[in-house]
């Protein structure tokens, strides 16, 4: 079996980084609430090492939540980080009292002695940019463990207990503005835990196609297509698991960008042999949108139809036992409660979120384990052409919520057309890459133009390009100038209909990153 760390969250915002950044060392974790963590658990996971992550509570209040005393005696590493080392000094017999200073940002520890979280990284003396968040600070050291590093309003920035392997840090390793953050996360897992390191997707891909055998047998398979990366990889890596037992369906709902459903069709039946119906229901999505005008209805409308369109073709198939799915580790991370809000906001908007109930199927979640980074990752060590596995998200409801107002067949048209030319000049300008999303979006509004000697009056569109990490949080894209100049300007004399141009500038929050 892999090497595995736990990790146990205590409802930070940034607990995933510290999951993405032992993964990136090659290390399979996990991340898992801690009022789940007790010896059944611990038993059951066998982590070869432990990390407590950051938290909004106080060790210094009544009822904080504090780590199982059983992670302690479990007899491997333990790594604190915050909130994570507070709870440990304090369980382990030290002092942990309110900050007499909160202390947020950026700070610089000095290293005071040489340790094996910072071998090769760090040295005494070395003075080190960090990121501290944190209110209350460890005053006492529980007994055994030293002062690895400070800073003047941290004197107990890092501690270590080199005898038993467990360290603490007031400081976030995981988050960017510690730049040397990966590195002492990743001396944490190879070095101290003394975890493999073989965490690869070329090792999950194996893994996976024999688990994907294991479970489905001989048994039929129906996975929606949709034209995205993650039910892309999930079609793609059952094929090779099953080969025909696989029967993709690709429900057309008729809102997908300009000659993506053609795309869809000839990469997975032409190029890959994948078994696949192309449902062209944009008739009937057109209808059941007429008049719809309010955004979450149109949500709900298209997400009704679409289960209807599915399991009808389903039905047609018949006989198939499977449905796979592309849900992710992000989706089933179970949240820290305690504070009433979660720790990771999780996505109420699945593209097939009602198809598992209604069809009564046995679910192939192959990616369950995995981050969007990792999903990508294994979409190339599956050879998926670069193009679809770097593909910018896509609303399952599509284009719909990129229209404000009722829908029509030439409105989509029109976006179709406004959207392609913009993309073409973002991918000429080789930022696609660097952006998160963009899109156009049609406006319910006309506008006087003059075009030669005519007069125009005609309809207005906005164009939209943000960066993000996760789509929770997002800026728009500083376009220089002349590339907004050259869109606009291709715009308005390539797509009849359209003689104005404007480029949202607002970033999430306030804003959405999707108008509707
Ligand atoms: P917002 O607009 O909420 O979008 O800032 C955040 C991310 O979610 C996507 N999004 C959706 N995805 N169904 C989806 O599958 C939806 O109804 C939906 N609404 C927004 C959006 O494109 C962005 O990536």
């Amino acid at each position: 079996m892999t090497d595995r760390l736990l990790i146990v969250d205590f409802g930070s915002q940034v607990t995933q980084l510290i999951a993405r950044r032992v993964r990136e060392a090659g290390v399979y974790c996990e991340i898992h609430p801690f009022q789940s963590v007790d010896p059944a658990r611990l038993k059951e996971f066998a982590p070869r090492g432990i990390i407590l992550s950051g938290g909004p509570a106080s060790v210094t209040e009544g009822a904080a939540p504090a780590a199982h005393p059983a992670i302690f005696t479990a007899g491997v590493p333990v790594l604190g980080i915050c909130y994570g080392e507070q709870t440990m000094a304090q369980q382990l017999g030290g002092t942990v009292e309110s900050g007499h200073h909160r202390e947020f940002g950026r700070a610089e520890v000095e290293v005071k002695a040489s340790s094996a979280l910072f071998d090769g990284v760090w040295a005494p003396g070395d003075r080190k940019q960090v990121w501290m968040s944190h209110g209350d600070r460890v005053t006492k050291l529980p007994a055994g463990f030293e002062v690895i590093a400070a800073s003047p309003n941290a004197p107990f920035a890092a501690i270590a207990d080199e005898k038993r392997r467990y360290y603490g840090l007031q400081f976030h390793p995981e988050v960017m503005h510690t730049p040397d953050g990966a590195k002492l996360l990743r001396n944490f897992a190879l070095g101290i835990v003394g975890a493999r390191g073989d965490w690869t997707m070329a090792a999950f891909r194996e893994r996976a196609l024999a688990d994907i055998r294991r479970q489905v047998g001989r048994g039929k398979v129906i996975c929606g297509l949709s034209g995205g990366v993650d039910s892309s990889v999930v079609a793609v890596l059952l094929h090779e698991a099953i080969g025909d037992q696989l029967q993709c369906v690709f429900v057309d709902h008729g809102l997908l960008r300009k000659d993506e459903a053609e795309q869809v069709v000839r990469l997975f039946r032409d190029h890959y042999n994948i078994p696949l119906i192309h449902a062209d229901a944009s008739e009937q999505f057109l209808k059941a949108l007429a008049g719809v005008t309010d955004p979450e209805q149109k949500r709900k409308t298209i997400g009704a139809l679409f289960i209807d369109v599915f399991d009808a073709e389903a039905k047609k198939i018949g006989g198939a036992e499977f449905l796979a799915q592309g849900t992710l580790y992000p989706d089933v991370i179970e949240s820290v409660s305690f504070t009433g809000g979660p720790s990771v906001t999780i996505k109420s908007h699945h593209n097939v979120g009602g198809l598992p109930a209604r069809m009564k199927m046995k679910l192939v979640e192959p990616l369950r384990e995995l981050f969007k980074d990792e999903v990508r990752a294994l979409g190339r060590e599956l050879g998926l052409p670069p193009d679809l596995v770097n593909r910018h998200p896509f609303p399952g409801p599509g284009l719909a919520i990129r229209i404000p107002g009722d829908i029509t067949r030439e409105k989509l048209d029109l976006l179709r057309e406004v959207d392609a030319v913009y993309l073409d000049e973002i991918r000429k300008s080789g930022l696609y890459d660097e952006i998160w999303q963009a899109f156009a979006v049609l406006l319910p509004v006309r506008t006087v133009g003059v075009m030669g000697d005519g007069r125009t009056y005609d309809q207005a569109c906005a164009l939209r390009a943000v960066t993000s990490t996760d789509g929770m949080t997002a800026d728009y894209f500083p376009f220089d100038h002349a590339f907004l100049g050259r869109v606009a300007n291709r715009i308005i004399n390539e797509v009849r209909g359209i003689n104005r141009v404007t480029y949202d500038i607002t970033s999430k929050p306030p804003g959405t990153i999707e108008w509707e």
